[in-house]
């Protein structure tokens, strides 16, 4: 019998256990989730295989506190670390910069227990600031850049995707398009290379409803850390596991990934979101697209935001 693909998910908080639910719903292999908090991970993974004769899925699920049980994994999902919070007393929320701090300590050291126990894998970051804590994983993971990369590009794109679909009425599938840059408010939605059904977006939507998509876009992770007081981890969960499929059954998709980059773009040895291909080698291949100038100022914004962040890392 063919072996089954093993995916481990580390931290089985919002977006580790609702990516445990998508990725077993998809039957994309066995997951074994791992969390520090005791009984946490191995609840979470007993709730989701008792839905399995439900819904009709064979994965087996396994739920940990420490490493043993993730050795031999062909792909690594890093969710572990404090979200972002609204402050009740102030109203204000965490930013994802103000996470740093206490992020890569956690991801630095629960990267460190995965490489050991699977050194073949492929690691997906999920923890924010989601560039910068790619840094840390391929630092302290020591493994090729191709096999160290982060979701951010699918979520920020999923949501510009489905802004446009309100906006227009039609189906979500028909929606073409990509935001690039770092995981924060200077991402760089990209309309003139969005299409619906193949007719370039400025044509259907005038240029202030694109202008407030975009704005919307670029602030759509603190929309909802508003409106539930915590993050949002549907859409993320979604997002990584779209990105453990390409993985797994070497799909070959072209998705906004955090790569590092080696002078794409005109950027060296930084993370941000540019369209990869995305296979069983991991980051398969970076693409250059051709970028207008407005397009390459927004893009350099982003990227310096990212390096702020960066700057702050003792490496
Ligand atoms: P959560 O608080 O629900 O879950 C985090 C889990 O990590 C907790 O269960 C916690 O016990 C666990 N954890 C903490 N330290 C650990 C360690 N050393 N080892 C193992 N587990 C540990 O948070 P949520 O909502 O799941 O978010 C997780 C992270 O993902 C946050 O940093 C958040 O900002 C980020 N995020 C990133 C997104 C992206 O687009 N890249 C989107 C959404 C969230
Ligand atoms: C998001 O964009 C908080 O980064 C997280 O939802």
């Amino acid at each position: 019998m063919p072996r089954r693909n093993k995916i481990t998910i580390v931290g089985a908080g919002n977006v580790g256990a609702t990516a445990a639910h998508w990725a077993v719903q998809k039957e994309l292999g066995d997951v074994v989730l791992v969390d520090i908090k005791e009984g946490f991970p191995q609840g979470k993974a007993l709730d989701l295989a008792e839905s399995s004769p439900v819904m009709g899925f064979d994965s087996n699920l396994v739920g940990t506190n420490d490493y043993d049980a993730t050795a031999g994994s062909d792909v690594v999902v890093i969710t572990a670390g404090v979200p972002r919070k609204k402050d009740p007393a102030t109203g204000k929320f965490t930013s994802r910069d103000e996470l740093v701090e206490t992020n890569r300590k956690i991801v630095g050291s629960v990267t460190k227990q995965i490489v050991e126990k699977s050194p073949d894998s492929i690691l997906i970051c999920v923890s924010n600031p989601l560039d910068a804590m790619c840094h840390v994983m391929l630092h302290e993971s020591g493994f090729p850049a191709n096999r160290v990369m982060g979701m951010a590009g699918v979520l920020d794109t999923a949501r510009y995707k489905y802004f446009i679909s309100e906006a227009l009425g039609v189906s979500v599938e028909d929606i073409h398009g990509m935001v690039l840059g770092g995981h924060g408010d200077t991402m760089v939605p990209l309309p003139s290379h969005t299409s619906i059904g193949g007719i370039p977006l400025p044509e259907l939507l005038p240029e202030e409803k694109i202008e407030a998509i975009i704005q919307r876009t670029r602030k759509g992770g603190g929309e909802i850390v508003g409106l539930l007081g915590y993050s949002g981890y549907y859409a993320p969960s979604a997002s990584v596991v779209a990105m453990v499929e390409s993985i797994v059954r070497d799909k070959k998709r072209v998705l906004p990934t955090a790569a590092f980059l080696k002078g794409e773009y005109g950027y060296s040895d930084l993370y941000i979101g540019v369209p990869a291909v995305i296979g069983k080698g991991g980051v398969e291949k970076i693409i250059e697209m051709k970028l207008g100038d407005k397009e390459k100022q927004m893009l350099e914004v982003s990227a310096n935001a990212v390096k702020d962040v960066v700057k702050l890392l003792p490496y």
